[in-house]
């Protein structure tokens, strides 16, 4: 199968392709076209004539547009999971489980779409501000340029185009080089649902090329990425005046405290740490267990990790497969060996067979081991223990970054406490920091990114506030 670039409403073949390979067994899945310099400018121009014909559409006809790909979508959802456990190795379940959340985050777009707006603003409330009228309207960008990541290829791009085609933008969209299927499909799909060619346009290929080319190019006038804290930091440093939202990784914790009903969390803590393969922004990283409860927590939760079933994404019992890239268990097993030389104790898991990484629970890891204080991005978790919340909240602040984090306690003076001081975007209580439904706000602090996305909050990153003062003086 070989796929084509998108360009101004039009497929178009590319000079040179890459081969898309299963991460899971390396089997052949489609030939990649690998866009040049000259591509991108096409599809920068494209974005950038349709700019006007979106900005002038009617807010009823983009909501009917992303209204009209959410029910699509939900007509060819099963082919759509399918199409992300292939790329992603995502267990087909769990890619069920996308693909309804993209369905979703497409109808919050079209519903967003019906209210945007400004506000009324009574300058008279100062001296000088007397007969005269204000508002506020909120105004397209223009070009946006999607730089998109692997590990959510459809319900992530969504957070993107969907709120970018709300606001009446057009998109300038790069999918990661593993998972581009889900992209290319989306296109298909807005095609029939009627956004106008130029509106979106998809560009596959390098980074150094396609994506450096995004970032510094003056048409485009916002960069919404989501990736590594290396690569976002460039983005930011090339980009110039344009406007940058940055989410990027983290190492997110849980909070143990004593009293609470183990049985209940231990199940959620699980999911949390190994959905997908621990490839997930606010996978469940690090987990800090008040010594009261430790040792019961453990013996539980390294039983109920130890009977995830283990194998092909396509099947529906399996619950972990294969790491996107072999050089992602090379890296994995690297950080477990160094952990494991400076006195951890690997509980179950650190091994290897193909590219599945064992889930893998680490206890008592020194702080400043990679397990620890890097974003793992891998089915590892750390369980350490901890005297007090009080000591928890010090060790999940002592990071990076700082996306989401969660507290279980019965005490509700705890719990806002926490919610205080964990120097976090997201504070969960009583949950994983792994919660996420597609309306709330969701962004980071630290080295966890700049903006929130969230669809609502992501039309207000891709549009312009202004100022109409009228003078009856
Ligand atoms: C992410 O990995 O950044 C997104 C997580 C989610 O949407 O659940």
């Amino acid at each position: 199968m070989k796929k084509r670039l998108f360009i101004n409403g039009e497929w178009i073949d590319a000079a040179s392709y890459i081969p898309l390979l299963s991460p899971y067994n390396e089997q052949f899945i489609a030939e990649i076209p690998e866009a040049s310099i000259e591509h991108v400018d096409q599809a920068i121009e494209a974005a950038y004539r349709a700019r006007t014909t979106m900005a002038k559409m009617p807010a009823h006809q983009r909501a009917n547009i992303l209204e009209r790909l959410s029910r699509l979508l939900e007509t060819r959802a099963d082919e759509a999971a399918r199409m992300i456990a292939m790329e992603a190795a995502k267990p087909i379940t769990t890619a069920k489980g996308e693909v309804a959340r993209t369905i979703q985050t497409y109808k919050f777009a079209a519903e967003e779409a019906k209210r945007i707006h400004g506000e009324t603003l009574p300058l008279d409330a100062a001296p000088g501000g007397e007969n005269r009228m204000a508002y506020t309207v909120r105004e397209p960008l223009g070009v946006i340029g999607a730089i998109t990541p692997f590990n959510f290829p459809m319900n992530l791009v969504a957070h993107k185009v969907g709120p970018a085609i709300a606001a009446g933008n057009t998109v300038v969209l790069k999918p990661a080089l593993q998972t581009p299927l889900s992209s290319f499909f989306l296109a298909e799909l807005l095609q029939e649902a009627g956004l106008p060619a130029g509106a979106l346009n998809i560009v596959t290929g390098r980074g150094s090329v396609v994506g450096e080319r995004i970032v510094t190019d003056d048409r485009v006038k916002m960069i919404t990425f989501t990736g590594s804290p290396a690569v976002g930091m460039g983005i930011r440093n090339k980009a110039g005046l344009k406007r940058v939202t940055l989410e990027l990784g983290s190492n997110s914790a849980v909070i143990v405290d004593q009293g609470v009903q183990l049985d209940k969390l231990i199940p959620r803590c699980v999911t949390g740490a190994f959905s997908y393969q621990g490839q997930v922004c606010i996978s469940l990283q690090r987990i800090y267990v008040h010594e009261n409860v430790y040792e019961e927590f453990v013996s539980k939760f390294v039983e109920a990790t130890q009977k995830l079933k283990i194998g092909d994404p396509l099947d529906p019992e399996t619950e972990i497969s294969a790491l996107i890239s072999p050089g992602d268990v090379k890296r994995t097993l690297s950080w477990i060996e160094e952990a494991r030389q400076h006195g951890a104790e690997i509980a179950t898991g650190g091994i290897a067979e193909g590219n599945i990484v064992y889930p893998t629970v680490i206890l008592e890891a020194d702080p400043t081991m990679k397990v620890s204080c890097q974003e793992v991005f891998a089915p590892i978790v750390l369980i350490n223990k901890v005297r007090s919340v009080e000591e928890a909240i010090e060790l999940v602040n002592d990071s990076r970054y700082g996306l989401q984090a969660g507290i279980y306690t019965d005490n509700v003076h705890t719990a806002l406490e926490a919610a205080e001081r964990l120097h976090v975007g997201g504070v969960m209580i009583n949950d994983i920091p792994t919660f996420r439904v597609d309306h709330m706000p969701y962004g980071g602090v630290k080295e966890s990114g700049l903006g929130r996305e969230g669809v609502k909050y992501a039309v207000e990153e891709m549009t312009e506030l202004k100022l109409v003062v009228f003078n009856r003086n």
